[in-house]
């Protein structure tokens, strides 16, 4: 079967990562959490008190950091190294999560990062997800995806998931964080989040994982498979 890229881009907690591993299991492809990678260079300024209103202490950082998706077999899924140490939990807190999406407005901080998810791509056989992946990463990818949900189901869904970390974590500063990002996701100059023209929508308000990936899949075999010829 021809190996392909899909992107799927979305608000936040939509359902895209679900799918996205879903995806790289089923067909044995790579998964790329761009989003984590956002995250993970937040968490370097915050904890190296960089001034990202300065753009030189943003290029300087920038040079220090190093990015690297590593397959653990035991979670079964990549998870992200910031100069080698895994981060892929620590960068899922509030306090990195109130100050990411205005991180990624920054020009330098996206350039960085989409150098690096053009290389990942090189070889295909990928499933990367975010909120720019579709229209200005990979423009030229054979399967979009556009993932939406109703905000309530998004909010408790972030909810339940951080309340497992942090039980004195409140609802009402779980939605007004997600408001705050969307807002700032849909909003900012650079690569807004925005549906490709070519993106192919799914709701999963109300359908189930098994569901979403029985969809998702038909969308793939319809971009692998060569019409047979008569
Ligand atoms: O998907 P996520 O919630 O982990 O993403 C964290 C933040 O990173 C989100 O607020 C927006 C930003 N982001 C982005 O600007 N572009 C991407 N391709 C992925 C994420």
């Amino acid at each position: 079967m021809k190996r392909i890229i899909i992107t799927i881009d979305g608000w936040s907690s939509c359902g895209k990562s679900t799918l996205a591993k879903q995806l790289a299991r089923e067909l044995n492809y790579v998964y790329v959490d761009s989003g984590a990678m956002y995250r993970a260079i937040t968490l370097y300024f915050l904890r190296n008190h960089v001034d990202w209103t300065k753009t030189k202490q943003v290029v300087d950082a920038l040079k220090d950091i190093h990015l690297e998706f590593i397959y653990n077999p035991q979670s079964a899924q990549s998870e992200i190294y910031l100069n080698d140490e895994n981060v892929e939990y620590v960068i899922r807190d509030l306090v990195v999560a109130e100050k990411v999406s205005e991180i990624a407005t920054i020009k330098e901080v996206r350039e960085y990062a989409v150098a690096q998810q053009h290389k990942m791509g090189k070889r295909k056989g990928i499933v990367m997800d975010g909120r720019d992946i579709g229209t200005v990463v990979f423009p030229d990818a054979e399967l979009k995806i556009y993932m939406t949900a109703d905000s309530a189901v998004r909010v408790q869904r972030r909810f339940k998931e951080l309340f497992e970390k942090n039980p004195n974590i409140t609802i009402e500063e779980v939605k007004a964080n997600l408001e705050m990002r969307d807002y700032i996701d849909s909003n900012r100059e650079i690569s807004p989040l925005r549906k490709a023209d070519d993106a192919l929508e799914l709701d999963n308000t109300h359908i189930s994982p098994a569901q979403q990936l029985h969809k998702a899949l038909g969308w793939v075999l319809s971009r692998t498979t060569q019409p047979q010829k008569l």
